[in-house]
């Protein structure tokens, strides 16, 4: 907890000099909050652009696509929230960004937020995961799909038809062993409270890895990654399918 409060109070020292470093945005986090207030979005998004650095599964995403994504090919975010993943990629030299959310007040600021990094990026409300438009090179979800109540297998499908010849889908997943934990059908939020109070959970979606290898197999993919690091509570995995 200490070191929290610690390195929260330095990164904030750093912000207020124009300071960042690798994996967060170069923004300034004063204007962050206030575009994040000023058009509703849900201040979690205020938070997880704070504590960018310690998510794993973003991190691991970046770091991949930079290493193996040319800098040309289009990225396609859905449930891009405000847009702080597109906004790092544009920042790291990517041009070709989409970003997608049903949440109105998440894209107004996500647009906000680019045009504060002066990055040009399309952004725009849709509901659900399939992205719209083909040819895509790297089709993210983080921190998204298992949130709704997808046909995996009709999922996978529907993204291959819109990827490039080499494409790759990324996204974090629920491992089914969390199925296993006491209290696995609540709302994490809620763990504490008696159960009578308690919310059902927000994980709808669970798949194991096998599973998801199996279904991305029928689905036309050939490749599975599942070994990258990234968070892991609950029980969740990070996997990059490859068309190729
Ligand atoms: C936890 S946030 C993650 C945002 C972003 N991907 C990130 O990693 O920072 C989840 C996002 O998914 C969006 N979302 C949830 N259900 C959705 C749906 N059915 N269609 C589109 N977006 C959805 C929410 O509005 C929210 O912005």
């Amino acid at each position: 907890m200490l070191r929290y409060i610690i390195t929260t109070r330095l990164a904030k020292i750093r912000w207020s000099i124009g300071w960042s470093l690798y994996h967060e945005l170069d923004l300034p986090m004063d204007k962050v909050g206030s575009i994040i207030k000023s058009t509703d979005a849900d201040p979690w998004h205020y938070g997880s652009i704070q504590d960018r650095r310690r998510r794993g599964e973003v991190i691991s995403t970046m770091d991949w696509i930079v290493k193996h994504v040319p800098k040309d090919e289009l990225i396609f975010e859905v449930g891009c929230g405000c847009g702080a993943n597109l906004i790092w990629l544009a920042q790291h030299g990517y041009r070709h960004l989409t970003g997608t959310d049903r949440s109105s007040s998440a894209i107004s600021a996500a647009t906000q937020l680019a045009e504060l990094a002066r990055q040009s990026i399309t952004f725009r409300v849709a509901d659900g995961f399939i992205p719209s438009g083909n040819n895509i090179s790297v089709l993210m979800a983080l921190n998204s799909i298992y949130y709704a109540p997808i046909d995996m297998s009709k999922y996978l499908t529907s993204c291959r038809d819109r990827l490039a010849s080499n494409g790759h889908v990324i996204f974090d997943m629920i491992d089914r062993a969390f199925d296993q934990m006491p209290k696995n059908r609540y709302l994490t939020d809620d763990w504490r409270l008696p159960e009578n109070q308690r919310r059902p959970t927000q994980y709808v979606v669970r798949i194991s890895p096998k599973e998801l290898s199996e279904q991305a197999t029928k689905a036309g993919f050939k490749t599975m990654i599942n070994n990258l690091s990234g968070a892991k509570r609950p029980p969740r995995y990070l996997a990059v399918l490859r068309m190729d």
